[in-house]
């Protein structure tokens, strides 16, 4: 007996393989790097034992209802499942798959990068060079300068194995302090995953409140899953509460952070900088959006996990989780549902 899995992508070659060679399998899958089309795999899920799905596929009631009965597994090709309806999946035991672990240094690596963007003026300063500006902005002693990472405050919302993989790299640049806040504010992390807690280098403890997180840093990553209660956490009483050099850095799920606060934010110099991979309504950020012209804030297009390891390691651990599966074994990361 064959069973039918959709995939919403193509995906790298290694992961292809893992599927094909597998003869019961009838794969259906959108053949392209858009975005799957709704309608295609609404219509096309029915029957389906298993689907791989994006970050950017909705995983809902509905489409649960279009496949159908025998649908055993979504396996997502990401670490985040906001898009997934845990509790559709779970009424129905179906299973979820994702990959947690193997793009944790790659988005640790992009933190450290908008850290320093945000506090050196990397975009800023680039764009004015490409404007051919440099002649007009000779080097001189005030020239670009910003706030330095060395004996920062660097307070994090969530703390999971991002969060610390990013912990971990500051630490050598001479940082004085972390704070952070799990879901549960002034609970101690729920695991160490580096050993920092346990031995922690520079003094490292839970945030008594967000209020005490947002005064204290000079730097703010946002490093948490979106739910319900952590959506718009950085809203404008938070920027009101940080200080006018700390930056924000957000690597995690646009609506955790209040874009129009942001935006304002950054106009009433309440804060020195910004810098986002993610943010609410991507990709659909057209050219007059008011966040393109404050020259304090880089953003870039979600590209946390894209170093060519990690995706080739995302696309053949969501492929692995999918025939974990459809076969009953155990996945490589499995969410409790
Ligand atoms: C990226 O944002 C992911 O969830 O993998
Ligand atoms: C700036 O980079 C300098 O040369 O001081």
């Amino acid at each position: 007996t064959t069973s039918k899995v959709v995939v919403t992508r193509n995906l790298i070659d290694e992961a292809q393989q893992l599927l094909e060679a597998d003869n019961s399998l009838e794969i259906v899958q959108w053949k392209s790097d858009q975005p799957c089309d709704r309608s295609w795999l609404l219509e096309n899920v029915k029957g389906a034992s298993g689907i791989l799905l994006m970050l950017s596929d909705k995983c809902d009631d509905e489409l649960l209802q279009a496949a159908g009965e025998q649908l055993k597994v979504v396996a997502s090709f990401s670490v985040g499942t906001d898009h997934v309806d845990r509790e559709a999946l779970k009424k129905r035991n179906i299973r979820l798959g994702y990959t947690p672990t193997c793009l944790t240094d790659a988005v640790a690596d992009l933190s450290v990068m908008l850290i320093l963007m945000a506090q050196r003026r990397g975009g800023e300063a680039m764009g004015k060079v490409a404007m051919g500006e440099w002649s007009s902005m000779p080097w001189h002693p005030l020239l670009m300068v910003g706030p330095q990472i060395r004996g920062a405050t660097v307070g994090f919302l969530g703390f999971g194995r991002i969060a610390q993989a990013t912990l971990k790299r500051l630490i050598p640049f001479g940082i004085s302090r972390a704070l952070y806040l799990t879901s549960r504010a002034g609970q101690p992390a729920k695991d160490d995953h580096y050993g920092l807690l346990k031995e922690p280098s520079v003094p490292t403890e839970p945030a008594k409140s967000w209020e005490e997180l947002a005064s204290e840093s000079d730097v703010v990553i946002v490093g948490c899953s979106l739910s319900p209660s952590t959506k718009h956490l950085v809203n404008a009483d938070f920027f009101a509460k940080m200080k006018k050099l700390a930056v924000l850095v957000n690597i995690a799920r646009g609506p955790v952070v209040d874009t129009n606060a942001l935006v304002e934010a950054l106009e009433k110099e309440e804060i020195f900088g910004a810098g986002l991979d993610v943010i609410e309504n991507e990709p659909n950020i057209p050219a007059d959006h008011p966040i393109l012209k404050q020259p304090r804030c880089v953003l870039l297009p979600h590209i946390g996990s894209a170093t060519i390891d990690t995706r080739v390691d995302m696309a053949t651990e969501s492929a692995r989780n999918l025939l974990a599966g459809l076969r009953g074994e155990a996945m490589v990361n499995e969410v409790e549902l």
